[in-house]
C-alpha cells in the first residue's frame, strides 16, 4: 500500500502545504505574504495572521492537485521549529486537528533537516540523482548557516555553523543598506550579475574550525557605503551593480572557502547545497567550478526547493514515517531547535 504524506510548512512568511507519495511529490502549493514588503522584514503578528488565513485554502490546494482524497493521508508531517512561534503555532495546530480528525498520526520535523532531505524528493517521470550518504550538506537560509554530515536521512552531525549571522541575514541586511527591496538576496543576485566582483573588497570575518562569521562583512559593508556617500550622494546608484558583485563574491568565498575545509579534513566528496540562499547563480557557479576541479560529486537542488516549501517536510516526514518516529498529541512547536 503506498504511503502518503501530507506536509505543512509555516514557520517563517510562506504558508504552504505538499502531498507525497511514496517519495514522489504529488503537489507542493506556497503562498507567500507580501504584506511584508512595506516594512522591509518580517513582521511576526502579521505573519501569524497571514498563515491562519491561508492553511485551509492551502491544504485544500495542495490535495486537489495532488488527486488526493482526505481519507488516504497516511500521516501529517508540519515544521516544529525553528522558526516564529506564532507561526509554528498555526501549523502545528492545525496538523493536530488534521491528525485527530482522520485518527492518523502526526510527525514533527526540524526545518533544517528537511532543507537538506529535499535531495531525495522523487519527482515523476524523472530519475534524479541523489547524494550517496555519508555527503557533507552546506545549509545556508536566512536564519541559519551550517556545515553538516548526513549520515543518514535520520543521522545528521553538525559540524560547523554561525557565530553571529546568517549568509542569507548577509545578503538581506546589505541589501536594506543599499534599497533594495526585501528579501534582499535575489536582488543582490539580479545586480551582481552586470557587476564586476572585484571592484571592491571586503572583510572576511575570521571564525575556528568549521564556524562561520558574518557580521564582521556587514558591519564592513555599511561604512563603506556610508564613507562613500558622503563622498558622493549617488555612491550607491553608480555602483550598485559592482556593490552587490563584490559582496556576492565576498560571500561566496567565505561559504566554499569552509566547505573545502570540511572536505578535505573529513575526505567526504559528496557535496550538497541547501537552504534559500543555494538559489544565488554565483555560489552555484562557484561551486560548479570547484566540484569540477576536485572531482566532487555535487548536488544542488532545484530553485523551487532552496526556499521555505512544504514538500521538503513531506519528504522528511515519509523517512521519519519509515522509521516509524511519531510525535504524540502534546507536541509543542520549538521556536529555536
Ligand atoms: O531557506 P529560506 O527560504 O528561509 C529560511 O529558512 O531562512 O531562505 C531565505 C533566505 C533569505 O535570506 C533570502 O534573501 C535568501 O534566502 N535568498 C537568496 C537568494 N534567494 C533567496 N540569497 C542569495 N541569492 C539568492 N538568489
Ligand atoms: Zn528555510
Amino acid at each position: 500500500m503506498s504511503i502518503i504524506i501530507i506536509g505543512i510548512e509555516s514557520s517563517c512568511d510562506d504558508t504552504s502545504a505538499a502531498v507525497v507519495r511514496d517519495g514522489f511529490i504529488l503537489s507542493n502549493i506556497i503562498a507567500d505574504q507580501n504584506v511584508h514588503r512595506k516594512y522591509g522584514g518580517v513582521v511576526p503578528e502579521l505573519a501569524s495572521r497571514a498563515h491562519q488565513q491561508n492553511i485551509i485554502p492551502v491544504v485544500d490546494q495542495a490535495l486537489l492537485q495532488a488527486e488526493v482524497n482526505k481519507r488516504e493521508i497516511s500521516a501529517v508531517a508540519f515544521t516544529r521549529g525553528p522558526g516564529l512561534m506564532g507561526s509554528l503555532l498555526v501549523g502545528a495546530s492545525f496538523a493536530k486537528g488534521f491528525a485527530l480528525a482522520r485518527n492518523i498520526p502526526m510527525i514533527g520535523v526540524n526545518h533544517l533537516h528537511a532543507h537538506i532531505l529535499v535531495h531525495f524528493l522523487q519527482e515523476k517521470n524523472t530519475k534524479k540523482n541523489t547524494p550517496v550518504f555519508p555527503f557533507l550538506c552546506l545549509l545556508v537560509s536566512g536564519g541559519h548557516t551550517q556545515l553538516v554530515i548526513v549520515r543518514n536521512y535520520l543521522d545528521l552531525e553538525i559540524i560547523g555553523r554561525t557565530m553571529d549571522d546568517a549568509a542569507g541575514e548577509a545578503f538581506d541586511k546589505c541589501a536594506k543598506v543599499m534599497g533594495l527591496p526585501y528579501p534582499g538576496g535575489p536582488s543582490v543576485d539580479h545586480h551582481a550579475a552586470s557587476g564586476n566582483p572585484d571592484s571592491f573588497s571586503f572583510t572576511k570575518p575570521k571564525a575556528e574550525g568549521f564556524d562561520f562569521s558574518f557580521s564582521g562583512l556587514k558591519t564592513n559593508f555599511l561604512y563603506f557605503i556610508r564613507d562613500g556617500m558622503l563622498k558622493d550622494k549617488n555612491f550607491i546608484e553608480k555602483n550598485k551593480n559592482d556593490l552587490c558583485a563584490s559582496l556576492q563574491k565576498t560571500i561566496i568565498e567565505i561559504l566554499l572557502g569552509k566547505c573545502i575545509k570540511a572536505a578535505e579534513s573529513t575526505g567526504i566528496h559528496e557535496i550538497a547545497l541547501a537552504g534559500g540562499v543555494s538559489a544565488n547563480s554565483g555560489l552555484r557557479k562557484a561551486f560548479g567550478e570547484e566540484a569540477a576541479k576536485r572531482g566532487w560529486a555535487l548536488y544542488l537542488p532545484e530553485i523551487r526547493y532552496t526556499t521555505d516549501n512544504a514538500a521538503m517536510i513531506a519528504i522528511t516526514g515519509y523517512y521519519k514515517y519509515l522509521a516509524g518516529d511519531f510525535a504524540t498529541h502534546d507536541i509543542t512547536p520549538v521556536a529555536k531547535l
